[in-house]
């Protein structure tokens, strides 16, 4: 596919390393784990990998709370071990991306450890360090991500810093240009090593209001909601400067070619859009994450796909995203049925798509009893339903007592609900949602219509979505049945296809004219004669 790039037609597959494979018998994940299990992925046939944080880390935030920018934390292995995951994942034809934190860094880090001496420490504006407002308390109103205020006092030097996140999780202040140098070096030591790109954490959140003024109340907050949904984040991210600094990023992986730069950002679509830059000179693939935080509902989901696609600068590359470390598992959401179709939906999409371990297999929210909860979050705002730990368990491998994960007992409960959730029972299954992910992928591969060609858009009712996808002279018609009811779809007279796959396993071949019946829970991806 000479005419367009690795990271606009192939499929990126994330992998959270404290949980895909451990190789050491500590019951946690590692580099090492990922490595052995490549010739999964090499069958599954997903085009790169994004590894969640790996680097040196008190783990406050597994890993998001990084100490080290350019080492591997010996839970995870060394850099010997990254060398040769790296050139064994190359060597199988597949890119890896890694995660960046630039946001924060841990309160250990050597730079932190240093300004926080006195505030006339060199590095004391690498961070974000505020007096005490008039009455002693915090500078402004913000709130922390994972509740609370987002500001900690330090007793040594009488001033609060700044903490988007957990108080271990201290803002660096890139609005100074010594930070923004250390961290493109940082980009430069593994793009150095051979990494194909980032996915950068949090990169709507890097520059904040220069004054830090207080954000607004928020007048529809309920409070089931997080108490960070209190305030509208107005001032706080998503401020215009934000876009000098991800170009400035972007310019280092120019030093090299065909890396990309992804950006996570949650934000309503029309906001998200800036995020692909001037002359879409900023991130390549602002992370689209319409889906999940969308109702479930085709006329609902058909209207996101056209805002998307119609809000696209000319020339910015799509991309679709169905689960992450961050949210509830998608068959969780959904249940098995519609899981499939979700998963025709991901892969038939215009646009790159990201795969979160272990969706590829329906795994579900493995539920996590009181003295095992790991994530922070869930520590700091309890019993809300924001835990996280419930989508991050052990791949499951196999049926044996640690999944085929460990040899122990891993960090977080493993899910024996169902004897066939796991890749060895559905390797066997040609029904299986693994099976129907691998011919999906396959076809991706296989027909440039699915992976590069166009998205047109088909009126459809009810529970029905359907689409078209187009490049050249192939030409597929999507339609999915969201719903649990039959529904009809009328084709445009003399319009006339065959089926070439099925969440329901109608007969690959199957000729359709006419007025098609859609069965509930039926996905089909349809090749249309001329
Ligand atoms: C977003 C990451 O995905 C999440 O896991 C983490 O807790 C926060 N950023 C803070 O780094």
């Amino acid at each position: 596919m000479s005419d367009t790039l690795w990271w606009q037609h192939g499929t990126i597959y994330q992998i959270y390393p404290r949980s895909f494979q451990d190789s050491n018998g500590d019951g946690i994940g590692d580099l090492e784990g990922i490595r052995q299990r490549l010739p999964y992925l090499i069958w599954l046939g997903v085009d790169a990998v994004w590894i969640s944080p790996f680097y040196p880390s008190p783990m406050a935030d597994f890993g998001y709370d990084v100490a080290d920018y350019c080492d591997v934390d010996p839970i995870f292995g060394t850099l010997e071990d990254f060398d040769r995951l790296s050139a064994d994942i190359h060597k199988a034809g597949m890119k890896l991306i890694l995660d960046f934190v630039p946001n924060h860094t841990s309160d250990r880090h050597p730079w932190f450890q240093e300004s926080r001496i006195s505030r006339d420490s060199p590095k004391r504006d690498w961070y974000i360090w505020r007096d005490p407002a008039p009455d002693g308390g915090p500078p402004n109103n913000w709130i922390s991500n994972f509740g609370g205020s987002a500001w900690q006092f330090d007793e040594a030097t009488g001033q609060y810093y700044y903490h988007a996140f957990l108080k271990e999780q201290p803002d660096l202040n890139w609005r100074n240009p010594e930070v923004r140098w250390a961290m493109h070096d940082a980009l430069r030591f593994w793009l150095d090593r051979g990494v194909d790109g980032f996915r950068v954490d949090v990169i709507w959140h890097l520059i904040k209001d220069a004054d830090l003024r207080d954000n607004p109340i928020n007048p529809a907050y309920e409070p089931h909601q997080r108490e960070l949904n209190r305030l509208l984040e107005v001032h706080s991210c998503d401020q215009p400067e934000v876009h000098e600094v991800i170009a400035e990023m972007r310019a280092v992986l120019e030093e090299y070619d065909e890396r990309v730069l992804i950006g996570e950002i949650y934000l309503p679509i029309e906001r998200l859009m800036a995020y692909y830059g001037d002359d879409l000179k900023g991130a390549h693939l602002p992370f689209n994450f319409q889906l999940l935080q969308s109702a479930w509902d085709a006329r609902h989901i058909d209207n996101l796909i056209r805002e998307y696609e119609t809000a696209l600068p000319e020339g910015g590359w799509p991309n679709w995203v169905l689960g992450n470390h961050d949210q509830a598992r998608i068959a969780d959401r959904l249940g098995p049925a519609q899981a499939r179709v979700a998963a025709l939906l991901l892969l038939t999409l215009r646009g790159t798509p990201t795969l979160y371990y272990g969706d590829e297999i329906g795994m579900v929210q493995v539920p996590i009893p009181p003295e095992r909860v790991q994530d922070p979050w869930e520590k700091n705002e309890p019993g809300l339903g924001f835990n996280r730990d419930p989508a991050r368990t052990p791949m499951q491998w196999d049926e044996s007592a640690h999944v085929g994960f460990s040899t122990v007992e891993p960090w977080l409960p493993v899910d024996h609900r169902e004897s066939n959730r796991n890749v060895a029972a559905q390797k066997q299954d040609r029904s299986s949602l693994l099976c129907l992910y691998k011919r999906l992928l396959e076809l991706r591969r296989e027909r440039k219509a699915l992976s590069i060609g166009r998205y047109v858009p088909v009126t459809a009712e009810g529970d029905i979505l359907a689409f078209r996808r187009e490049h050249d002279e192939e030409r597929f018609l999507i339609v999915l049945n969201l719903g649990s009811t039959t529904h009809r779809l009328m084709l445009d007279e003399g319009v006339r296809g065959h089926v070439v796959l099925s969440c329901l396993g109608r007969e690959a071949g199957d000729e359709l004219s006419g007025t098609i019946e859609i069965p509930a829970n039926e996905g089909l991806v349809v090749e249309l004669a001329d």
